[in-house]
């Protein structure tokens, strides 16, 4: 399988002109390089504006709703992501569980309607900084992880890590994969992510043993995010 990376825009950038630029500049990195998979996934606001031309990448969501249509203000649905060219989807990322309570039987509700809808969900799960040091990073993370892993892709990404220019030991990480790995019991992809860079990235897959790569702030330096790409590939 080849790596899998995923770039995770966020709330960013500020206009279409920018995200346009980003993403064809990506789109056209990707030229030539055949040893990765890349994911794109923008704010919802830009997806429309891609879906016929991404070439060389793929598209995904941050986010979606578990009802397919109704009277849900401001949510998008796993089958309007699906129709406007999306293949994944991003659930349960730490900023969400963490401004908007998101937890764990939405996760699950979410997981089973983007299936439906045809969308590979990536399930982020992730221990705080205080878990860590309490020593309950497993426990926490298998908590987090869902009765039907069948079709996912999981992100690790320790919340102390994102954001923060202190990115996980590849040694810690090789570990957490390890035991990631006799948890889930399928084949699963596992990503890594937070504080992910050109320089950090390879160490992830080669020596920890990662399948790919969940990047956020790198993700919107097209020549950083071309550079972990090559990386890897
Ligand atoms: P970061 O974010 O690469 O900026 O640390 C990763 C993420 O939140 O997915």
């Amino acid at each position: 399988m080849k790596p899998l990376i995923v770039a995770n825009w966020k709330m960013n950038p500020q206009n279409l002109g920018e995200a346009k630029k980003i993403f064809d500049g990506v789109n056209k990195g990707m030229k030539g390089i055949k040893g990765a998979e890349v994911v794109i996934c923008p704010p919802f606001v830009y997806l429309t504006s891609y879906n016929l031309k991404a070439e060389n990448c793929k598209l995904g969501g941050q986010d979606c709703f578990w009802e397919e249509s109704g009277a849900f203000t401001g949510e998008i649905s796993p089958g309007q992501l699906k129709n406007l060219g999306c293949q994944y989807v991003i659930l349960g990322h730490s900023e969400r569980r963490q401004h908007l309570k998101e937890d764990d039987e939405m996760m699950g509700k979410k997981i089973g309607a983007a299936l439906s809808a045809g969308l590979t969900p990536i399930l982020c799960i992730g221990e705080t900084a205080e878990e860590k040091d309490a020593g309950k990073t497993l426990e926490i993370l298998r908590s987090q992880l869902q009765q039907h892993l069948e079709g996912l892709v999981i992100a690790y990404e320790p919340r102390w890590a994102i954001g923060t220019g202190t990115p996980c030991d590849t040694g810690i990480a090789k570990e957490i994969y390890s035991a990631l790995r006799e948890t889930i019991k399928t084949d699963a992809p596992i990503l890594y992510g937070g504080s992910v860079n050109s320089k950090n990235a390879a160490g992830y897959l080669k020596e920890a043993g990662m399948q790919g790569l969940l990047v956020g702030g790198a993700s919107l330096d097209v020549k950083e995010f071309i550079d972990i790409i090559k990386n890897v590939s």
